[in-house]
């Protein structure tokens, strides 16, 4: 089966469209930081609001405990959306009770409205199925069809995600299938060279892509905080770095596959040590095998991938035809450990083919230090979901939708 797209729905001129957005995106005393996910909402929405629906939006934000907390409200996604889209955007103040009800019921054609974070009820991430199922049905009494259109948590098996797509008439929006379009390029025959950079803090994180992704790519590139455990792995003394001890077997496995398989491991071979983990540490540059050589000792901490490295890595990027990138080379959040991830970002819009940013952390990065998103091939909203993707994962809201 294939993905159900909105064309099968039918006409949707005044049905009441539910859409699983995922407005999940970086707050700062109430103010967002990165509104990249709601833009990428859009094409969907202004879709759904030029075929004449009534489109009801939501969404998760945050990790709240199944209750009302006002740090996760989506108020201002809906006020941001509303500047976006240039039209009013209702918004419920609460998930299924009254406030949504009767929103949705004032909802004229063409018209939109956004639910509060769906999260606020315990039943959106229940383990337990029927209870699930119980808050889906809720759901779904505030909709004549679904449009799932939220790829960052396509990979939790939550009400709104699964379970609504059961009860409801369901396709999948137009951004969940470009991402699906992207990815699957990057997995199917993808043009060669091919290069994967990979960062961020811990390499448990990132096993299951790179057993995935050592069969498929020419290059593994490693920096963020995940390089110390590869260095260790090497037998070189890493400080006070990041280390993850019991993934060092692991780690060793891959490197002996890598060379098994001709890939190109490119390690880094030199690092920014600083003296803690602050904005204004001192700090210095030093070879990978000489970290604690560094004027900190043992207590030295690599924050960021040196420059010659960065080079390095600068230069198979730019050789490649396909590049996917997940994960920081550094603390890219403090200016003084953020050249790797520049260095990186700024290679990945030379890449004459298709270049990739994994979201998350990399996405928040390349926005953080001023790349805009059309140099890129193209900027996921997945961090984990874009991951779990890669790994070969079978993801339990697009199953739903018909994928395999
Ligand atoms: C994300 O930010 O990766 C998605 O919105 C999923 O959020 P979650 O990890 O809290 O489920």
């Amino acid at each position: 089966m294939t993905l159900r797209t909105l064309d099968s729905l039918g006409s949707l001129e005044g049905k009441r469209v539910i859409v699983r957005c995922d407005l999940n995106v970086p707050l700062r005393d109430g103010v967002i930081t990165d509104d990249g996910r709601v833009r990428a909402s859009l094409p969907t929405l202004n879709a759904l609001i030029n075929a004449g629906a009534r489109v009801v939006v939501c969404s998760h934000l945050g990790r709240p405990d199944g209750a009302p907390d006002p740090q996760y409200s989506l108020e201002p996604v809906a006020q941001r959306l509303s500047e976006l889209l240039g039209k009013p955007v209702a918004f419920a103040r609460d998930t299924v009770g009254e406030s949504a009800r009767s929103a949705v019921e004032a909802t004229e054609n063409g018209g939109i409205v956004v639910l509060e974070n769906l999260r606020f009820n315990a039943g959106e991430t229940a383990k337990d199925d029927a209870t699930r199922e119980a808050f889906a049905a809720q759901l779904a009494e505030l909709g004549d069809a679904l449009v799932s259109d939220g790829f960052g948590v396509v990979h939790r098996k939550q009400a709104s995600v699964y379970d609504l797509a059961g009860i409801l008439p369901s396709a999948a929006g137009l951004l969940i299938a470009t991402e699906l379009d992207v990815l699957d390029r990057l997995t199917e025959k993808p043009e060669q060279p091919y290069t994967v950079v990979l960062g961020g803090s811990k390499v448990s994180d990132k096993l299951g892509v790179i057993a995935h992704l050592l069969p498929r790519v020419d290059r593994l590139l490693v920096g963020g905080g995940m390089l110390f455990t590869f260095l260790a792995a090497e037998g070189h003394a890493v400080a006070s770095s990041l280390l993850e001890k019991d993934q060092l077997d692991t780690v060793r496995g891959y490197i002996a596959e890598a060379k098994e398989r001709g890939v190109e491991l490119v390690l880094p071979t030199d690092v920014v040590v600083a003296s803690g983990f602050a904005a204004d540490a001192d700090h210095e540059t030093v070879a990978a095998d000489a970290i604690e050589q560094s004027s900190f000792g043992a207590s030295g901490i690599g924050l960021d991938i040196g420059p010659d490295t960065a080079a390095r890595f600068a230069e198979a990027i730019r050789g490649s035809k396909t590049v996917f990138w997940n994960g920081p080379m550094g603390v890219f959040e403090f200016p003084a450990f953020a050249a790797g991830t520049k260095t990186v970002a700024q290679a990945l819009t030379e890449v004459d083919g298709l270049s990739v940013v994994g979201g998350g952390d990399s996405a928040a990065a390349v926005r953080q230090l001023g790349f805009s998103d059309d140099r890129f091939g193209h900027i996921s909203t997945g961090g984990g979901a874009s991951l779990e993707f890669l790994e070969g994962k079978k993801l339990p809201g697009l199953e739903v939708l018909g994928w395999q």
